[in-house]
């Protein structure tokens, strides 16, 4: 069960691994999202959240834990014809309440980063732009393999939490 649900949003399961392909493959192929395999999915899927509306997945967003408290918000998208109805804001907000209980389970602060083309919308919740050296982790994990990595113009923003 999702304790901490903001309506219409839930965690992710096996039988939504198609659809959140589907969900991606417009923007992995125009190099906005990095491209992910069923089995990337279903590895993240205890920390993969959708959204659903009338039974259809309308968008999802992944947290991939690097150890020592730090997490990265990754996979992150909403279908262009949901767009800007407030779907993306309650998909971080749950990962933001997935965060803050985590902090209380560890009784230590977590941060949250994302590399991202959109930094301004990050900002609502409080994250801030850093630099992404701060994140040698992604970088070693995934950065190395993309076509971009010579020429990235995503921008690192982060929220301690
Ligand atoms: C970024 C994205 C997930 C936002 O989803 P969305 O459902 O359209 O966002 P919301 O409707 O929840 O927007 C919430 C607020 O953020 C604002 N916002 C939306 N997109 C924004 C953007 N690109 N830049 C700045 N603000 C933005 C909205 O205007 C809205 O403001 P309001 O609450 O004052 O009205 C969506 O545009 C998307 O899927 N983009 C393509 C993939 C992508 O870039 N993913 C991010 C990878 S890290």
């Amino acid at each position: 069960m999702n304790v901490y649900s903001i309506p219409g949003v839930r965690y992710a399961c096996e039988s939504d691994i198609q659809q959140i392909l589907s969900l991606m493959e417009s923007y992995v192929a125009s190099g906005v999202l990095l491209p992910r395999s069923a089995a990337d999915i279903l590895k993240n899927l205890p920390a993969t959240w959708v959204s659903e509306e009338s039974g259809k997945i309308t968008g999802t967003i992944s947290l991939v834990d690097y150890g020592n408290n730090l997490f990265e918000a990754r996979a992150f998208v909403v279908k262009p014809e949901y767009q800007k109805k407030g779907t993306g804001k309650a998909l971080v907000q749950e990962v933001i309440h997935y965060l803050n209980a985590k902090k209380k389970s560890l009784n230590q602060n977590v941060t949250l980063f994302a590399l991202t083309y959109v930094p301004e919308f990050f900002k609502q919740f409080g994250l801030s732009i850093v630099s992404k050296e701060k994140f040698p982790q992604k970088i070693f994990d995934v950065c190395q393999y993309c076509k971009k990595a010579d020429n990235c113009q995503e921008v690192a923003v982060e929220l301690i939490i």
